[in-house]
This record gives structure tokens, C-alpha cells and sequence, in this order.
């Protein structure tokens, strides 16, 4: 699949998610399948009026590694020429796309009247939209829009929205069909992912509520988007992609990771976002991570208190060890109970 001048494949994609989808776990996404991934959202005010302090945690969250291509770069913001300097600094690092924020509902973002309240405002979502492109082309890099379906019910205003980025240069459009106001509660409208793809010409990639390779599979079908986007569902599983990745290609699932192989995915995440962030800032970020990556194992629950108090590096080691173990114990056991019960 193509956006502007870039090629990925598979139609497959990490969605954007603030907290969760730093460059190493995009990493860790994309080699196990997804075709490209989304930062988590920058502001466009701290990159051009911040102070020096979140200027730089501004360019560390919007750190890329080259493994990661094809990579977009979100921002936020509502203010047109501000939207317009922080696409062009953004793009100087060129990444394969910068994407606009026009999904958060979340008070920080609105308040400044940015993320998904642009969509009450197709004019204002239009303006920011034009400056952006216009910002990002000084340095040759297109833009995508992820939004979604409307404010509210009564205002679904996506399909327009949509038609109006292409006429302003997007290149591509992302749709999580729910309101504004319904948050993350009830379902993801796919219906409203049909109603985009037919008011534009660009690729529209699809989101909401993707949870396998039968959900992705039915999505494009159902909507005739050009590819999906999986959020939620990929925290602790970037196995996901790989077992997602089969599916489209041959139907068939693949098998769950083992729990080594999940223990050691979290200690090279929790490594690597270290090495990029400082220990103290990953491990406020890897206690989530770390009770997702263990969930479901033997006595997880037990552990998962700890866990989520987490202070250095080889605390959280000790724990994962220790995880691993019962979960080695637990198979042990069930294979030995099985070996019995056969003779
Ligand atoms: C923790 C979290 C953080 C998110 N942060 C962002 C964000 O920074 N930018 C964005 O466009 N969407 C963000 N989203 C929305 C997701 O990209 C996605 O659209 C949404 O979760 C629906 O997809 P899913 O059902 O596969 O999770 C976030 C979602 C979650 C759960």
C-alpha cells in the first residue's frame, strides 16, 4: 500500500497511542509484522513557543530509529501558522509523514482547542490542515489526518472533514469511528469508515476495536479501506502483528508466543526505552507495559502489585524472572499431570 511516496506493507499498521507507542515498541511492532506505525501526539505549542526543557521532551518523544521506516509523526495543535512552523521542524528530521491529531478528547488537548474538537470547526479543521501540508512540503514530507467519527452523534462530521483534508493536500486519512463524546465506550461505528472511503480518494485506514486477524479481515471487507490500524489490543502483544499478518495472507491464526518469549520482549523493551529516556521516566512507563506483557501468565494477578510500583531496571528484571519461573513451574506441573494421565 502507498501514502504519497512511501510503500508499506503489510495494510496493516500500530496506531497512535500517547504513553504507549514510544520507538522502541514501535520497533519491537514492526518486526513482528505491522507495515509502518504512528508517534505518540507532540504538541505543535511546545515545539515553537516551548521552553527549552519541553522543546527537548518534545524531539525525545518524536525520536525515530531508521529500522522503524515508514514512520508518521503526530502533532497536535489549532493555531494554523503554529501548526504550519512545527510540521516544517518536525519534517526536518524526515519522517515518512506527519499525521494531525483530530481524534483526543482528552480536557489538556481540547482546551486549547485542538485533537478531536476541530471536527465541530471543518473551517478550522481545514485551515490547520492546509498550513500543516504546507509546513511539512518545505521539507518534501506528506501528511496524514487521524480522526474521529464526530463530536457527537448528531455531528458526524468525518466524511466531511476527510474530503476537505484531500482537497487541502492530505495524503491519507485515518478514522476511528467513535465520538467524541462516547470516549472509548460501546463499539466502533465501521460504518462511518465506508462513509469516508467513499467521499475521498486518498488511502483511509481503519481503526477501532481490532482485536485478530478475523477483525482485520472483516473491517476491510466491510469498509473497503485500504488498511487498518490496531491500538488497544496491541499493548503487551506486539505479537499481534505477526499473528494479524497470517491471517490477511492465508486465514489461518497463528500460535500464541511463549511466555520466555513475552518475558524477553519486555526486558528489551524496558531496556531500550531506558536507553532512550532515562531509567526513571521507562520505568514509570514500563509498570503498564509490564502487567500487560504478563497478563494472563500463572499467578500474574499476585505479581502484577509489584509491578506496578516498579522503580529501577533490575527490580523489574527480578520480577519478570520470577514470573518466568512459576510460569515454567505451571507448565511443568501440567505436563507431568499430562504424562500421567496418558499411561
Ligand atoms: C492509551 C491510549 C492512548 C492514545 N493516544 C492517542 C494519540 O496520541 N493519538 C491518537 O490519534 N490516538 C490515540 N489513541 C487512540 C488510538 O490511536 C485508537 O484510535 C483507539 O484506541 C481505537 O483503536 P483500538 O480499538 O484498536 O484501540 C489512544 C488510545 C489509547 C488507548
Amino acid at each position: 500500500m502507498n501514502i504519497a511516496n512511501f510503500h508499506f506493507e503489510p495494510n496493516l499498521t500500530l496506531a497512535p497511542m500517547a504513553g504507549v507507542t514510544s520507538a522502541p515498541f514501535r520497533l519491537l511492532c514492526r518486526r513482528y509484522g505491522a507495515g509502518m506505525s504512528w508517534s505518540e501526539l507532540v504538541s505543535s505549542n511546545a515545539l515553537v513557543m516551548g521552553g527549552e526543557k519541553s522543546q527537548e521532551k518534545s524531539h525525545q518523544l518524536a525520536w525515530f530509529s531508521e529500522e522503524e521506516r515508514p514512520v508518521a509523526l503526530q502533532i497536535f495543535g489549532a493555531d494554523p501558522a503554529i501548526m504550519r512552523e512545527a510540521a516544517s521542524m518536525m519534517a526536518e528530521t524526515k519522517p515518512d509523514a506527519i499525521d494531525i491529531n483530530m481524534g483526543c478528547s482528552v480536557p489538556k488537548i481540547a482546551r486549547c482547542g485542538a485533537g478531536c474538537i476541530l471536527l465541530r470547526t471543518p473551517d478550522l479543521a481545514q485551515a490547520v490542515i492546509a498550513a500543516t501540508v504546507e509546513g511539512a512540503a518545505r521539507h518534501g514530507v506528506p501528511v496524514t489526518v487521524k480522526m474521529r467519527a464526530g463530536w457527537d452523534s448528531q455531528n458526524i462530521t468525518a466524511p466531511e472533514v476527510a474530503k476537505r483534508a484531500q482537497d487541502v493536500g492530505a495524503s491519507a486519512v485515518s478514522v476511528h469511528p467513535r465520538t467524541a463524546k462516547q470516549a472509548f465506550t460501546g463499539h466502533s461505528d465501521w460504518s462511518v469508515i465506508r462513509r469516508v472511503k467513499e467521499a475521498v480518494d486518498i488511502p483511509v485506514i481503519g481503526c477501532g476495536d481490532i482485536k485478530n486477524g478475523a477483525d482485520a479481515r472483516q473491517m476491510l471487507d466491510e469498509t473497503g479501506c485500504d488498511a487498518v490500524m490496531v491500538g488497544r489490543a496491541a499493548q503487551g502483544n506486539p505479537f499481534l502483528f505477526a499473528s494479524i499478518a497470517q491471517y490477511l495472507k492465508d486465514g489461518t491464526e497463528a500460535e500464541e508466543p511463549y511466555h520466555q518469549e513475552k518475558i524477553d520482549t519486555a526486558l528489551w523493551h524496558a531496556q531500550e526505552l531506558s536507553n532512550l529516556r532515562g531509567e526513571h521516566t521507562a520505568m514509570n512507563e514500563m509498570r503498564r507495559h509490564a502487567a500487560w506483557y504478563t497478563k494472563g501468565m500463572p499467578e500474574s494477578s499476585r505479581l502484577r502489585d509489584r509491578l506496578c510500583r516498579v522503580s529501577s531496571l533490575m527490580e523489574l528484571e527480578d520480577i519478570l524472572a520470577e514470573c518466568l519461573a512459576i510460569a515454567n513451574q505451571y507448565a511443568e506441573a501440567s505436563q507431568a499431570w499430562a504424562l500421567a494421565h496418558v499411561n
